[in-house]
């Protein structure tokens, strides 16, 4: 059907048109995805739907609940359509002792200036070991339901949520937005039957429940996900029409009240000894839940409270998860195997006799580094009392949730007799090269650089990431796939974007190759296609520059503004006695070894062109800078001095940052305020001699509204 057999459509003609779409969609859905034999051809498959895409577009009234647009089986091609957070979803710092919570509590009370006598009230609740998902209600109906996917932008799942009992369609007495976050999550008697289910009909198992709830969320089809026995416990919300309580243990009373599963364990603490013993309730009662759990979530009570601590870059300061503790066991080390990672680090990795721990089977772990597996720390003090580590030793693996499992110890007794010291190799496994290790760093590094292979593909690894490109359909399997390429390789980030030109625009060199099809290579070329337009701080980030992690290229990118104005201070950076060098140091967040490290990857010939290769290639978005709308200190530099008395140094300064305004530690010309309390000394004579504005306490509470 043509655009113009489109507009020449009856209301009548396009709700039939639609409900055919959506049978036929449907059953092409359900053979793709339950028994792998596709009944229509891809291509055959996106006419579809792009038709029934665009007689929704004219008819938007019609747009079914049961849309193929919403069923992102609809994207047998693309994957779930994404869903941008209206409330970014972080996630949690953690501890693993009792010392790191008393020093949550205390780094919590010296933030918001209360004494150690002060009462200060903490929720206490299992961290439930599942999948996070935010459910948006309107009126009170269910709307949308997102995973977290990076935290910005998660996956719509709104068809499969629809099909959990625990999730409740419809809300009475709710605000007119709420978005309620939560864990999606499986019993372990329900993982257990579901595994022999599958096992029975020849399908493949989950290694554990979380597994299991991911795979049974992510279907796109949902009615898979309907036979799956997922479950939701609430326990946080997002955008919020209307506040929902004023602390954080009214609040999950009332989303438990609207018909949410909350968990019965919650409890509220009066500090950091209440919540260390409800801690121990919970982990008592952990083997009999019926479900699991990693630890112990703490959160301050009071939300006014929650509001002034407010977040770091990918975390809440007013909430902790305390973990429990790592799982163990013994077995042997086979062998010792070098990695070389991007940025060229040699990384031992210990291959073992395969050992199940903590319900997971463990064949690899990390050795960390040289000193690690000699038995000394970076200064030379011994580890494991000096013992070190040797291939054919009896040693004891260590598995902490999410983290890489490790090789903690070494039981001497069962060493083999005549076992030999591991010798570190001073050559690069990959490429040849020397393998260095530069003063004061603990790792010995390739000194290959782009010609050593394996620093290439890791470096093109992170940069099609989730969190840096995350291209569909280009992943870590795909780059090391392209890299060999004899006809079209990827051998840096550049070489990515030329793909398509490369092969000819035909597809001809692409499909009928490694599995490529004709709609695949097309969607991959499309998927492409779709990030030449991204943000500076993603491009930064996925450059993959050492000492330059997720969070640091943000706060660079939002300085800078554009990538522009970025790379010519960063070219003129290289002298450590100019401005662009105070100026990039002055960047909160940013040291002078991360600096020193973005100022060489740009100064590198070899690393510079494939830099500027890759940036001729994309459209890069200047960074937004945090919300600011009618912030009368946006993108001006403030400096703190002197004594403040209505809040702490770092209230101050997270405020003010969150108001879009630079906080720099000194006063230069650059400063367009200083905020003085009493006891300021030399900064505000600077000030005034340099005739910056200097406003008190007060006034600079009453500037930004908070007076
Ligand atoms: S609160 C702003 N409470 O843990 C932070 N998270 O490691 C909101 N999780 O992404 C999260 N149980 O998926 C919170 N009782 C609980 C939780 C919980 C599990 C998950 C959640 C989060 C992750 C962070």
């Amino acid at each position: 059907m043509a655009q113009t057999d489109i507009d020449a459509l009856t209301e009548t003609e396009a709700a039939a048109e639609l409900e055919r779409l959506s049978h036929v969609l449907g059953q092409a859905n359900a053979a793709y995805h339950t028994s792998d034999m596709p009944e229509i051809s891809d291509a055959e498959y996106d006419r579809l739907k792009q038709l029934n895409a665009a007689i929704e577009a004219r008819f938007p009234a019609l747009k079914r609940g049961d849309s193929p647009s919403d069923q992102v089986g609809a994207a047998v091609a693309e994957g779930f359509s994404k869903i941008t957070h209206a409330v970014r979803m972080l996630s949690l710092s953690n501890a693993f002792d009792s010392e790191d919570v008393q020093e949550f509590d205390t780094s919590i009370r010296k933030y918001l200036g209360l004494g150690a006598e002060a009462s200060l009230a903490y929720t206490a609740e299992p961290k439930i070991d599942g999948l996070s998902l935010s459910l948006r209600y309107e009126q009170g109906k269910l709307v949308q339901a997102a995973t977290r996917g990076d935290g910005e932008v998660g996956e719509n799942v709104t068809v499969n949520a629809r099909t959990i009992a625990d999730i409740p369609q419809k809300l009475t007495d709710a605000p007119d937005v709420l978005e309620v976050r939560g864990e999606v999550y499986m019993s372990h008697a329900d993982f257990a039957a579901l595994n022999a289910r599958q096992a029975e009909a020849g399908d493949k198992t989950f290694a554990n429940p979380r597994n299991a709830a991911a795979g049974s969320l992510r279907q796109l089809d949902a009615t898979i996900t309907q036979a799956r026995p997922l479950r939701f416990f609430a326990y946080a919300w997002g955008e919020l029409s209307k506040p929902l309580a004023e602390t954080q243990s009214e609040a999950i009373r009332r989303l438990e009240t609207l018909g949410f599963q909350t968990n019965p364990l919650t409890a509220c603490c009066d500090g950091p000894a209440e919540l260390l013993s409800h801690y121990a309730v919970i982990e008592r009662q952990r083997a009999t839940l019926g479900y699991d759990i990693d630890g112990v979530v703490y959160k301050v009570d009071d939300l006014s409270l929650q509001g002034r601590l407010g977040f770091r870059s990918t975390t809440p300061r007013w909430a902790l998860a305390h973990k429990f503790p790592a799982e163990l066991a013994w077995t042997t080390l086979e062998a010792i195997d070098i990695q070389v990672g991007r940025t060229g680090a040699l990384s031992p990795v210990a291959r073992l006799q395969p050992v199940t721990v903590g319900g997971v089977v463990v064949s690899n772990a990390t050795l960390h580094n040289e000193d690690y597996i000699a038995g000394r720390d970076a200064n030379g003090a011994p580890i494991r009392d000096g013992k070190d580590i040797r291939v054919g030793d009896w040693v004891q693996v260590y598995r902490a949730g999410d983290v890489i499992p490790k090789v903690a110890d070494v039981d001497l007794s069962k060493r083999p007799e005549g076992s030999e010291d591991y010798v570190f190799p001073t050559a690069c496994p990959e490429c040849g090269s020397n393998a260095v290790r530069e003063e004061g760093d603990a790792v010995r590094r390739c000194t290959g650089g782009l010609i050593c292979p394996a620093q290439a593909v890791e470096k093109l690894k992170h940069f099609v990431s989730r969190k840096a490109f995350d291209i569909e359909g280009l992943g870590a399997k795909q780059v090391e796939m392209f890299y060999d390429d004899p006809d079209l390789p990827i051998r840096e980030p550049a070489d990515i974007f030329t793909l398509e030109a490369r092969d000819g625009g035909n597809l001809n060199r692409l499909k009928n190759r490694h599995g490529w099809g004709d709609q695949s290579a097309r969607n991959l070329f499309g998927a492409i296609h779709e990030k030449r337009r991204i943000g500076f701080g993603r491009v930064l980030f996925a450059l993959g520059i050492r000492h330059v992690g997720e969070a640091a290229a943000n706060l660079i990118a939002r300085h800078y503004g554009d990538w522009d104005r970025f790379e010519v201070a960063i070219g003129a950076a290289t002298d450590t006695d100019g401005p662009d060098w105070e100026e990039l140091i002055g960047i909160d967040g940013v040291g002078a070894v991360m600096a020193q490290s973005l100022v060489n990857a740009f100064a590198q010939p070899a690393e510079r062109a494939s830099i500027d290769r890759l940036v001729a290639e994309l459209d890069i978005q200047p960074a937004e800078r945090p919300r600011i709308e009618g912030s009368p200190v946006a993108g001006k530099t403030v400096v703190f001095t002197g004594t403040l008395e209505k809040m702490t140094r770092a209230e101050a300064k997270a405020r003010a940052e969150a108001l879009g305004a630079k906080v720099s530690g000194s006063v230069s010309a650059k400063t367009d305020l200083l905020v003085a309390g009493p006891g300021a000394g030399s900064k505000a004579k600077k000030a005034a001699d340099l005739g910056i504005e200097t406003l008190d306490e007060d006034g600079w509470l009453a500037l930004i509204g908070a007076g």
